[in-house]
């Protein structure tokens, strides 16, 4: 009873002093009032998109998201064989299980970078995705990697957590495969505490990716919803993605 009435006290005295101030309106990282573009993921995703020049960016919690976030956008079958490096850091072939795949190691060279006469030997066909790693910012070979993979149609995501802003043979690490991932964890180049972010061409991986991320399930219901995006507007069943003026058809949604 005496809370409640120096309560009322309090509430009279906040009156007589003007009043309650409005709340400002509140400005979220993701989700407010304004256009995508302007928020600060928004913002931060083009801005990635415009320094690898990759038509799509998607900002995440870690790097162990972005490359189990890479291979669900893959859509391969669950339980596939992924192969990656045995010198890495543990979240490589954690993220490979995070994506539901199973992780087969591939030894390392004299340089500590992924042994491409050991991967030759390796490239079964249970293999579905191949996880390079430029560890401690080295550019592991992708050119050599995927000169063995593309015929196979297997498919290159490049763990480039440790390696933002270098570069093999003039092109920045994390554009050269399939799709990139990058950690903005507190001891990496940019710094965010904890997050992570992909970037990829691939308009299909993007749309996968972002589903699996959960950024932007608001518009997301079953068949009939939309997922909206700046760069990507896609609808399921007759699923179909358009970015500046071009249409692509997207493949189903992998079950789980
Ligand atoms: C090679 C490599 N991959 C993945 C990760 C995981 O990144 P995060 O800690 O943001 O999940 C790290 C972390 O340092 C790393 O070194």
């Amino acid at each position: 009873m005496a809370d409640l009435r120096s309560r009322r006290r309090l509430h009279q005295r906040r009156r007589r002093a003007g009043g309650y101030r409005r709340h400002p309106r509140r400005l979220y990282f993701r989700y407010d009032h304004r256009p995508f573009t302007e928020t600060e993921a928004g913002r931060f995703e083009t801005a990635l998109c415009d320094y690898f020049d990759a038509r799509h960016a998607l900002g995440c919690t870690s790097g162990t998201t972005a490359i189990a976030l890479a291979l669900l956008g893959l859509g391969l079958p669950p339980g596939a064989t992924v192969l990656c490096p045995a010198f890495t850091f543990a979240a490589t072939p954690s993220a490979i299980r995070l994506a539901g795949h199973n992780p087969v190691l591939v030894e390392c060279n004299a340089d500590l970078n992924l042994d491409i006469a050991d991967l030759a030997g390796k490239l079964t066909e249970d293999v579905r995705a191949v996880v390079v790693v430029h560890m401690r910012g080295f550019a592991c070979d992708v050119d050599a990697v995927r000169a063995l993979t593309d015929p196979l149609g297997i498919p290159v995501i490049e763990d480039a957590v440790p390696a933002l802003g270098a570069r093999l043979r003039g092109r920045l690490l994390g554009t050269i495969g399939a799709a990139g991932a990058f950690s903005t964890q507190s001891d990496k180049s940019i710094n965010t505490g904890e997050g992570g972010f992909l970037v990829t061409d691939s308009a299909d991986l993007f749309a996968r990716a972002t589903v699996y991320c959960g950024a932007y399930e608001a518009g997301w219901a079953g068949t009939s919803a939309s997922l909206t995006h700046h760069r990507v507007t896609c609808a399921t069943s007759t699923t179909r993605s358009s970015a500046g003026g071009w249409t692509r058809s997207v493949p189903p949604w992998p079950t789980r």
